[in-house]
């Protein structure tokens, strides 16, 4: 059918205002980019958008908890039964970096960026090296996956390219691009950002599981016999990516299709979303969204009942995985300035709406200053120094339960490839990596 005439009966004919004046190239990109777009769909969005509360006051909101997973005494059998399932190529990585990382406000993909350790390292150096450390001890290759976004693709494929992979065979890492979402003007009209180009948008972290499947990328994971997924954000610089403990707790529960890792808030108005039981079903509920009698409800002693933080860390069956590329996840929409537009429209996903839609997962309590210390912001809480810092302090107190003599002044940098999460350091490995694998640095 004529573009025009779709798009007409859209109501989004003026995207092709002004078509005639452009060159051919930029009239096959315009025609390129309005045909990833569904219109149908960001129509409905568009008139839906203001609609239901996310909670309302019919809904049943009861806490869903969880331990400390290093307080069980089943974590050694965990991590023996992880490292199996990882020696068998079983589990695989998956990196959602399609955020545009605009609280940061470094230019290139966020995973490039160089936090300040002594080491120089990028996010993505730090991962492919923790990745690489279990590789090695297991006997078999990790499968790294990771999304992109249209905006950030290329260049995250250059940083990899100039890197050499890291070292990782290049034929167990896949890059694929997540989807993106139009930005409607107040009146629901799409954006221009230029006259070739929509004001596209990644569609949100949630548009991972669609984007893993019509990538080919689930697929390929099947192939490899793939069964745990390992997904995690990009911006953490602790994570502990493919945790094998972690992995041998799903693997050993018989029930669950998913878990997260959760730490404990910091306190009651902490703004994280919390781990919780909505109607049933195992859910997460943003900061903003938990009505304040829930948010400061104790137990008698005192501990808050919606204590578990959401930190991004996840781990699916692949039958999980299965099941969402066909089960959609709910819209969310955000009134914001896209391409100098006041109060325009963007539609995202949210990974954590797949929770409820799986209906069953376990938690796994950590603590924070061993795996969570995220690099948001340019400066103050979450921000590459606290992240240095944190880093810097776990990797001392590593060597100090090493019987290291280390100095107090000093923090310390490990590199993933001589430890993962503190094994195989001692006084000796010290004195032979300081200056190399291990540096110390000034707090
Ligand atoms: P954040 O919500 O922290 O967003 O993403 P961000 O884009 O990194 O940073 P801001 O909000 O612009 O400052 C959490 C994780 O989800 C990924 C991010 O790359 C990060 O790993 N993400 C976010 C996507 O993969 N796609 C998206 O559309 C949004």
């Amino acid at each position: 059918m004529d573009l025009r005439k779709t798009l007409s009966e859209l109501g989004q004919e003026h995207l092709l205002d002004n078509i005639d004046s452009l060159s051919e190239a930029d009239r096959l990109q315009l025609e390129k980019e309005i045909a990833s777009q569904d219109f149908n769909l960001l129509n409905h969005l568009f008139k839906e958008h203001s609609s239901t509360p996310v909670i309302s006051t019919e809904d049943e909101i009861l806490p869903l908890t969880f331990d400390l997973a290093e307080n069980n005494i089943k974590q050694a059998m965990w991590e023996e039964t992880g490292f199996l399932l990882l020696e068998k190529g079983q589990v695989a990585a998956f990196l959602v970096a399609g955020g545009q990382g605009s609280r940061l406000g470094f230019e290139g993909p966020k995973g490039a960026y160089n936090i300040g350790l002594p080491s120089g390292k990028s996010l993505f150096q730090i991962q492919a090296e923790r990745i690489s450390n279990l590789s090695s001890r297991s006997g078999h290759p990790i499968p790294w996956c990771i999304m992109t976004s249209p905006l950030n693709h290329e260049d995250t494929i250059a940083h990899f390219e100039e890197n050499h992979y890291f070292g990782l065979p290049r034929d167990y890492i896949r890059f694929f691009s997540q989807g993106t979402m139009c930005a409607l003007d107040p009146n629901g009209k799409a954006i221009k950002s230029s006259p070739e180009h929509l004001a596209l948008v990644p569609d949100g972290n949630g548009g991972c599981f669609r984007a893993l499947a019509q990538s080919g990328t689930l697929a390929w994971l099947i192939e490899k016999g793939v069964r745990f997924v390992f997904l995690y954000s990009v911006d953490n610089v602790l994570v502990r990516i493919a945790d094998p403990a972690f992995v041998g707790a799903l693997a050993s529960d018989g029930r669950a299709l998913s878990s997260s890792k959760v730490v404990r808030k910091k306190h009651p108005q902490e703004k994280v979303g919390v781990f919780a039981v909505k109607n049933k079903k195992p859910s997460v509920i943003e900061y903003s969204d938990l009505p304040d009698a829930l948010r400061l409800e104790t137990y008698p002693d005192g501990t808050p009942l919606f204590d578990g933080a959401n930190i991004a860390i996840h781990l699916f069956r692949i039958e999980a995985l299965k099941k969402l590329q066909s089960t959609p996840l709910p819209w969310h929409s955000a009134k914001k300035t896209v391409f100098g537009v006041a109060n325009a429209w963007k539609f995202e996903q949210f990974l954590f709406d797949a929770f409820p839609l799986l209906g069953s997962m376990t938690l796994y309590g950590v603590s924070r200053e061993d795996e969570f210390a995220p690099v948001k912001n340019a400066d103050g809480d979450d921000s590459p120094k606290s992240a240095r810092l944190m880093l810097g302090m776990l990797h001392k107190y590593w060597l100090q339960q090493a019987g290291v003599t280390v100095e107090s002044r000093k923090l310390y940098e490990i590199s993933p490839t001589i430890s993962y999460g503190g094994e195989s350091l001692s006084q000796a490995v010290f004195d032979r990596e300081l200056g190399k694998n291990i540096l110390a640095f000034d707090p």
